[in-house]
């Protein structure tokens, strides 16, 4: 197990790249099971969550071959088991019953377990199989998914007590594309990821409209065929970098971005009294640290709202800016680990029912501290660089499932950090 050892006080500068999006990757990997030709993906982020999703596919039966950052997948035959020693590994895992159940008319895939961020359950997604005529059954821990004679078209309204699902409006749109005639999804997920899937499965043939909107409508096709694609940036692995450099930089410049994509984090860091400059094409920006930075609110929102994923890191920043910030987390309320192990190391954070309240303090110190899932250990990160003293970040396999070599980064941009065994 390897942990993180940050130095704080070192300035950010210069310029990195921003790798290809961790949550279009993994339905992207998921839907090339939905066709038996060759399906060639690009921009893949080499970090843990893909290599388990590769894992799977192979575990199923597809032949999977990797090589800096392009994944070519082939999937002629496939079992419908997907097994348990990998599924518990990673929720998004699920997301491989919509392909399964419309290729194979059966899908047999672990119960996802506990989550620390929150209860995670997946009635929703369930609910869109049932709209499309699967049956849906429980037995040993495995949801078992059947629909002998295929799937039917069908509308559905995929709108659960905190919003619209991301991975559930996938699924179902996954399962649609083959299914008999017409299916609509109402109320489903916005995320520039489910576009991003939209497009990858639109190029395999299938007829999708509406992605990006709360209403995607899926005109079923007999089969889908072989493609290439191209994973759109990560604009959590963007905002992050935004955040540190707000924190602790001095014009740090990030390549391969996406404006559009990242409005409501820009929004958030202006009103936070920093400085976001764009260049005309919108793919690479700058962030200059303030000179009067300022506290503010934020309340996470489905997208194009403030992101659930950049909670903890905009926490981070604001431990240290001077002012009175509360953060309401409206999507996973329970998702406020990170705020423990701040405050061991100085911050001023109280959470109650989803609401972190926030008092900026002038500096923090370093501490031992423990990574608790995948946002809160970048916040983590983030929070070392200004912090006083040398803070050693542990469990770091959690950062390492979605952010690319973020030790390197940061090396790159001028951070003291050392990746080490613990
Ligand atoms: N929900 C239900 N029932 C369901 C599914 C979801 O009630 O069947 C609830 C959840 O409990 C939550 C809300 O709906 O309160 C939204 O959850 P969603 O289903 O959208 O989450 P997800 O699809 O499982 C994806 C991302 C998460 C991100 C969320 C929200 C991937 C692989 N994961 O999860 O990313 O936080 O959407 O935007 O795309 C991360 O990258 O760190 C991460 C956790």
């Amino acid at each position: 197990m390897d942990k993180l050892l940050v130095h704080g006080g070192a300035t950010l500068r210069g310029a990195i790249n921003i790798s290809g999006s961790k949550n279009a990757s993994l339905p992207i990997l998921a839907a090339s099971l939905l066709t038996a030709e060759d399906c060639i993906i690009g921009r893949v982020p080499d970090v843990s969550d893909t290599n388990y999703m590769i894992q799977i596919l192979s575990a199923l039966g597809a032949s999977v071959e990797r090589s800096s950052g392009t994944v070519r997948i082939s999937c002629s035959d496939l079992a419908v088991e997907a097994p348990y020693e990998l599924v518990r590994r990673m929720r998004a895992s699920i997301c491989v019953m919509g392909p399964l159940l419309a290729r194979k008319g059966r899908a047999v895939v672990s119960l996802p377990g506990g989550c620390v961020i929150g209860d995670r359950p997946v009635d929703l997604h369930l609910r869109g199989f049932q709209a499309l005529g699967a049956k849906v059954e429980f037995e040993g821990g495995n949801i078992i998914l059947t629909a002998p004679d295929g799937l039917r078209g069908a509308e559905v309204d995929l709108c659960g007590t905190h919003g619209p699902t991301v991975l559930g409006t996938d699924n179902v749109m996954m399962a649609a594309t083959l299914a008999e005639g017409l299916t609509i999804i109402e109320s489903a997920a916005a995320e520039p990821e489910v576009l991003d899937l939209a497009n990858f499965l639109n190029s395999m043939g299938a007829k999708i409209e509406g992605a990006g909107t709360r209403r995607i409508v899926i005109e079923g096709v007999k089969a889908l065929h072989g493609t290439q694609h191209t994973v759109i940036p990560d604009r959590i692995e963007a905002g992050t970098f935004m955040t540190a450099a707000a924190l602790a930089g001095e014009g740090v410049t990030l390549r391969r971005v996406c404006r559009d994509h990242l409005k409501a984090v820009t929004a958030a860091l202006v009103k936070a009294g920093h400085r976001v400059d764009f260049n005309a094409a919108g793919d690479i920006c700058t962030v200059y640290r303030g000179d009067d930075p300022k506290g503010c609110d934020l309340v996470t929102a489905p997208y194009p709202g403030y992101p659930t994923d950049m909670q903890a890191q905009m926490t981070a920043l604001l431990a240290t800016t001077p002012g009175l910030s509360v953060i309401k987390d409206t999507i996973f309320a329970q998702r406020f680990m990170h705020c423990a192990e701040l405050k061991r190391m100085g911050a001023d954070i109280t959470v109650d029912h989803g609401t972190a309240v926030i008092r900026g303090v002038a500096q923090l110190s370093a501490a031992p501290v423990m990574a608790s899932d995948l946002r809160a250990s970048a916040a983590l990160v983030l929070a070392a660089l200004t912090a006083k003293g040398t803070t050693a970040i542990h469990r770091l396999y959690h950062i390492d499932r979605g952010y690319e070599h973020i030790d390197e980064k940061l090396l790159l941009l001028g951070a003291d950090v050392q990746r080490v065994r613990d």
